[in-house]
């Protein structure tokens, strides 16, 4: 709940700024565009995914590395195949791009960062990265 109020003030603060200014459409070009996922639906309604993925998959971490418990439900790999599905040239973006990596396109917005990519594909298996989403690396 601490997670999502840090965001909500972040939020409400844009929203205070955008009365401010003239022109409406440069409020909303502040707010971060989320990539589309694929499929229906997520694993959890999307409202309860914004406040509680993390909780989900860290959770997770722990149970499957301490216990050895596996949840297929909340599987990182499952969020990626989905979130960051390629597209018709069987392209996907890299957790670098700011704008077209699903996880990144928001938590650049709220200045998280995760490590999780360290160890855990950014992409789905046999798909390549999008050239313009490789710069630096
Ligand atoms: C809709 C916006 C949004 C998307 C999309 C998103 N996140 Fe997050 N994430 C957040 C917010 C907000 C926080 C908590 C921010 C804070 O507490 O300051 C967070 C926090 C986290 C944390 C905890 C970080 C920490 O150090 O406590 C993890 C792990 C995480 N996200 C993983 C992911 C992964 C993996 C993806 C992609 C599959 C993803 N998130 C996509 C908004 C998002
Ligand atoms: C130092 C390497 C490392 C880092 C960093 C790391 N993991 Fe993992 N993670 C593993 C290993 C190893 C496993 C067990 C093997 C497997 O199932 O992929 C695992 C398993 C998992 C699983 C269960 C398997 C799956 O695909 O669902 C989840 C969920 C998960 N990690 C989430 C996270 C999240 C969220 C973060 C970032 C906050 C993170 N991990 C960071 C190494 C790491
Ligand atoms: C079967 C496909 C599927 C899987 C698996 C999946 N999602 Fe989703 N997710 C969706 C769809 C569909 C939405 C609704 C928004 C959309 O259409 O892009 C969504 C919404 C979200 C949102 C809110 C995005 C927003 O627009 O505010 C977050 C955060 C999220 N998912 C994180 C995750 C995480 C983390 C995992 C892995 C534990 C995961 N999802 C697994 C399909 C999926």
């Amino acid at each position: 709940m601490v997670f999502f109020c840090k965001y909500m003030h972040k939020l409400v603060t844009l929203a205070g700024v955008s009365l401010l200014l003239p022109l409406t459409s440069q409020a909303v070009d502040l707010m971060p565009v989320i990539p589309k996922a694929k499929g229906q639906q997520c694993v959890e309604s999307t409202d309860k995914m914004r406040r509680n993925h993390m909780e989900y998959i860290l959770h997770q971490r722990n149970d499957t590395l301490r216990k050895g418990i596996r949840t297929p439900k909340y599987s990182l790999k499952k969020c990626i195949e989905c979130h960051n599905a390629p597209d018709k040239d069987n392209r996907v973006a890299h957790i670098s791009s700011k704008q077209d990596h699903f996880c990144s396109s928001c938590h650049t917005y709220v200045a998280v960062k995760i490590d999780c990519f360290e160890c855990h594909a950014d992409k789905p298996k046999k798909t390549q990265y999008h050239p313009t989403s490789r710069e630096g690396h």
